[in-house]
């Protein structure tokens, strides 16, 4: 049986954005698979943090896939300024006040720029919102923190929409990359592990002073593909 592959996704919000050519470096060596670039506007969630410039200059420091999650009220407005900035995916909002006319043309131009198209849903949304979009999600963030700051507790409540979203996808013959995003760390990285996530994004986990970034990396990888495999051979995972 092939060992279940989990991708980690560094969220770069809680680092030292004054020595982001040194962090992203670290990232590299520590083996981290993609950069997961929180944009924030102050509107859809209280926080601000960069816009599409600060991706186009991680861009020219790093060969890392750029994963944007878009916590904003207008991705329309501005998804072309991400993808012109390098993203390799966009992920936006299913929460946002837009028509879902609107929301699937901003799915349609980030799959025309041949990137990969994704929709989050925080905690409070069911998985049954993202059924108009389906046929044009090649990701779904499940949001397992309220959006808008790193360092914030897991919500396990969240994990039964990991398997429901395969499910619902799996019946329309789609089988989009299920991340996992919020309070990701060697502990709670099993019980992500266990629903089968593909992509964990593991922020703060990461930066904290005491701790080795590659040895992180590694445990919250490790204890995920654990997990994985017990679920499948049939073992109880953690408390649930
Ligand atoms: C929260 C962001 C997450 C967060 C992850 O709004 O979308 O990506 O930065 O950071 P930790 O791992 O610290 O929760
Ligand atoms: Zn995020």
């Amino acid at each position: 049986m092939t060992r279940h592959r989990v991708a980690i996704a560094a969220s770069i919000l809680t680092a030292d954005f004054g020595n982001l050519y040194r962090v992203i470096r670290k990232l590299e060596r520590a083996g981290v698979d993609r950069l997961h670039l929180d944009v924030m506007d102050g509107h859809f969630v209280p926080n601000l943090t960069f816009g599409p410039d600060v991706v186009s200059a991680i861009r020219g420091l790093t060969r890392l896939p750029l994963d944007a999650h878009l916590m904003i009220s207008e991705p329309s407005r501005y998804v072309d300024r991400f993808l012109d900035a390098g993203s390799d995916s966009v992920t936006f909002h299913v929460e946002i006040d837009e028509s879902d006319e609107s929301k699937r043309g901003t799915l349609e131009a980030i799959r025309s720029a041949g990137r990969a198209a994704g929709l989050a849903i925080s905690p409070a949304t069911p998985v049954d919102a993202l059924e108009p979009f389906i046929d044009l999600l090649d990701v779904v963030m499940v949001m397992t923190v309220q959006p808008g700051w790193g360092g914030q507790r897991f919500i396990t409540e969240c994990m039964p929409k990991i398997d429901q979203a395969r499910q619902a996808f799996a019946a329309r013959g789609r089988a989009p990359r299920i991340d996992v995003d919020g309070g990701v760390n060697r502990e709670t990285a099993a019980f992500a592990g266990a629903e089968g996530a593909d992509v964990l994004v593991v922020g703060s986990a990461l930066f904290q002073r005491r701790l080795d970034t590659s040895l992180e990396v590694e445990a919250v990888r490790q204890r995920a593909v654990t997990a994985r495999e017990a679920r499948r051979a049939g073992a109880p995972v953690g408390a649930r």
